[in-house]
């Protein structure tokens, strides 16, 4: 039976772009691969409004996420932690071998921009890390602000962002802000099956990978564009049938306008939110909830197992809490990719139906 998803990842797929994946196998080494990834990277560049490089991996977002660390980082890097996905990425640095250093805040807190300077300050950075939308904690990170007074008062530090789930769902400009990685999943605010994940590069950050050593092979970005500047192909095998998903949804978007699908995010995080609020309370410090999904502070004790079970027989999920500190204390639910006013109001009923609110 079709549940319909309102956890923040895999969210739910149109039947246009699930069946786009059943067409005929080609070669990857063909004039129309090559015609299909130069499509799906042009129109990315346009619902972005950006003229970064754009980077299609056949890989999850966590790759993404360790892909901007080895082409990037040969220095310091400063990872803003606000959750368990921020925390994930300061991992990655370390695991990858780099001199990271972090700053945290209490998780359901924003890291600002006058701690991001604070820190900067002390010198010897060359890299920050943010995490755009803390899926965790369903905490908007100030990123307009934060990149701002990066690129005032620290012009050389490279900023790299795990959008992981925002992008394309919530907005920021990316070239304005001047930032450099840019990184996010498809099964997310994407709409799309899990496999693919994207980097926007700046040209900047190219030139730079090209002199960090040991920047590893499969996420090296020199290749990928190396190899898209020849033939507008990938150096590895790429998931083709994702390909094909990823062009339909891309033009999904691009009819929607990327402007009226942030407008339509923002109506369904305030219907969510609004909700949330009548029955129980926001876990996000106020002013900074996600616009992508709802991370909601479990005040009733509810158990979001049984009512995941009863959801199930109306064909609808929502999410627990992610990570040891959220897991019991909050619930999410997701409002992003293709889901409507209508969509929410109906899990939110049922909701309120089976709980007998
Ligand atoms: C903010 C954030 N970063 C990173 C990830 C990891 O992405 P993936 O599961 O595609 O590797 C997630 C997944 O939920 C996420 O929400």
């Amino acid at each position: 039976m079709h549940k319909k998803l309102f956890i923040p990842g895999p969210t739910e797929v149109r039947e246009e772009v699930l069946k786009a994946q059943s067409k005929w196998m080609i070669g990857h080494r063909t004039k129309e691969f090559g015609e299909l990834y130069h499509n799906c990277v042009t129109k990315t560049k346009e619902i972005l409004n950006t003229a970064n490089h754009v980077m299609w991996f056949t890989a999850s977002g966590t790759a993404t996420m360790e892909g901007a660390i080895r082409n990037i980082v040969d220095g310091k890097v400063l990872h803003c932690i606000s959750g368990a996905f921020a925390d994930r990425w300061f991992k990655i640095s370390k695991a990858c071998g780099k001199d990271a250093a972090s700053i945290e805040v209490e998780w359901g807190k924003a890291v600002k921009p006058e701690m991001v300077e604070a820190e900067l300050s002390k010198g010897s950075y060359m890299a920050l890390a943010i995490t755009q939308n803390e899926t965790s904690t369903g905490v908007r990170l100030p990123i307009e602000e934060i990149a701002r007074m990066v690129r005032s008062r620290f012009p050389d530090v490279f900023i790299l962002v795990d959008a992981v789930s925002g992008l394309m769902g919530d907005w920021f400009e990316i070239d304005e802000l001047g930032l450099d990685v840019v990184v996010a999943s498809s099964q997310k605010a994407i709409a799309l099956p899990p496999g693919l994940a994207v980097a926007v590069v700046s040209e900047r950050a190219l030139e730079k990978c090209r002199t960090v050593p040991a920047r590893g092979y499969y996420l090296d970005y020199d290749a990928m564009m190396k190899r898209y500047d020849k033939d507008h192909q990938t150096p590895t095998t790429p998931a083709i049938s994702l390909f094909y998903a990823l062009e339909v949804e891309l033009d999904h978007i691009l009819a929607e306008t990327m402007k009226s699908r942030y407008e339509r995010h923002l109506e369904l995080a305030k219907f969510t939110r609004d909700w949330a609020k009548r029955y129980f309370e926001l876990f996000p410090e106020p002013g900074y909830e996600s616009v992508t999904l709802t991370t909601v502070k479990n005040t009733r004790g509810i158990s979001v197992k049984d009512l995941n079970t009863a959801l199930a027989e109306k064909g609808m999920q929502i999410s627990n809490g992610y990570g040891k500190k959220l897991k019991e204390k909050t619930f999410r639910i997701a409002h992003m990719g293709d889901l409507t006013l209508a969509d929410m109001k109906e899990v939110t009923s049922a909701i309120e139906e089976i709980l007998k609110l």
